[in-house]
């Protein structure tokens, strides 16, 4: 049995990583979660108490993020500002939690002596053309493009940094976009289904032909387990399930498979610098460590998604007004 600790247990793709340690293994989990408005402590429900404690606090917080490393076997760092949205309208709090979160998190490590696993994402490569048969390696230059995936790919090398210099434990990993449940509504997919749920016709960013390499999160938390467990320190694995897909084809299968005309939807004003396609090729992860997916048919993955976020409408609705008020302003 280990002890882990989990920042951003309360966020999307961390409570998902929560449920699947809880339900995988013997480990005991303690997550630190600010809980800003992406963080909900109503991701973490039903989880037996003998196996998760919840700590309220920030990332930034030395004192803190000390004294929880100091009684943790290993940590898996998820906390962050996510959104890119967010971060073309205010990128400062991307800076704070993304950066310097970061960066407080490394030096606990380094003085506690502790095993760190940093959970990245594949926009620290830039974007690909449409066309071009290469996909992002553990090799690929970084060359981000929004505050957000800058603040990212800062993170990485900070983490980099600190295996180098100080021979910190640490692993990184850069993951293509994630689908599942408990994901907050500003998302692409969340924001579709509940505006069908809302009968408010989706929106798609300009044409819809930008590509997103989709796996489902529970995906993601086995690949995050097999690098903790086998991972060589100092490396980087790239996590992804081969799920390309434009956001076009996306909304049209959403509408399709909840009974709607496909053409039942808007194209709204475009995010700007949006990147064009991500792609992954998680080779090294598979054949080095052996890992696999379990979701192979992204339709399916999709349609489990759509069911959860309908019988979960309590978990969704409080956010729901105000994220599409956000939008609205933008005219998104
Ligand atoms: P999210 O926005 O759903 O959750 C983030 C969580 O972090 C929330 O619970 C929030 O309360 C918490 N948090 C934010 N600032 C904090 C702070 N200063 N101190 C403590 N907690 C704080 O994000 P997500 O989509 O679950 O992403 C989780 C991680 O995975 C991020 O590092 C992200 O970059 C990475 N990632 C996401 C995706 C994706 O598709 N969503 C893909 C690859 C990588
Ligand atoms: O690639 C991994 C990244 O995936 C993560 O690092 C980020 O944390 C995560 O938010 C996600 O970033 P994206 O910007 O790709 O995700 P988002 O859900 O915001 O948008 C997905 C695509 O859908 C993108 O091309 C923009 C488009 N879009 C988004 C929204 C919210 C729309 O067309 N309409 C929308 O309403």
């Amino acid at each position: 049995m280990s002890r882990l600790l989990v920042t951003g247990g309360a966020g999307f793709i961390g409570s998902n990583f929560v449920h699947h340690v809880v339900t995988n293994t013997d480990d005991h989990v303690t997550v630190l979660d600010a809980l800003t408005y992406a963080g909900n402590r109503a991701s973490l429900a039903g989880i037996p108490e003998n196996r998760v404690s919840f700590v309220h606090g920030d990332v930034t917080d030395a004192a803190l993020v000390s004294s929880l490393f100091s009684k943790a076997d290993a940590v898996v760092h998820y906390a962050a500002e996510s959104h890119n949205d967010n971060s073309l309208d205010d990128p400062r709090p991307f800076l704070d939690t993304n950066i310097v979160g970061t960066f407080t998190l490394l030096e606990a490590a380094r003085i506690h002596g502790t095993r760190f696993h940093h959970i990245s994402t594949d926009e620290v490569y830039g974007d690909l053309e449409l066309d071009d048969p290469q996909r992002f390696t553990e090799s690929t230059p970084y060359n981000p493009s929004s505050p957000y995936s800058s603040t990212k790919a800062g993170s990485d090398l900070l983490v980099r940094a600190w295996v180098r210099s100080f021979g910190v434990r640490a692993t990184i990993s850069n993951c293509s976009n994630n689908y599942g449940p408990y994901q907050h509504v500003e998302k692409f997919i969340p924001r579709q289904i509940t505006n069908v749920i809302r009968g408010i016709r989706p929106k798609l960013y300009g044409a819809g032909e930008n590509v997103r390499d989709w796996i489902h999160a529970d995906d993601h938390s086995s690949a995050v387990l097999t690098i903790l467990d086998k991972g060589v320190n100092g490396e980087t694995y790239l996590i992804g399930a081969d799920g390309e897909k434009n956001n076009k084809d996306v909304v049209e299968l959403i509408l399709s498979i909840m009974g709607q005309p496909s053409d039942a939807y808007d194209h709204v004003t475009d995010r700007a610098g949006h990147d064009l396609r991500y792609a992954i090729d998680s080779t090294k992860l598979r054949t080095e460590l052996g890992w696999a997916p379990s979701y192979g048919d992204f339709e399916s993955g999709l349609a489990a998604t759509i069911e959860w976020y309908q019988a979960h409408e309590d978990w969704w609705a409080p956010a729901k007004d105000a994220t599409e008020a956000f939008y609205a302003g933008k005219g998104q």
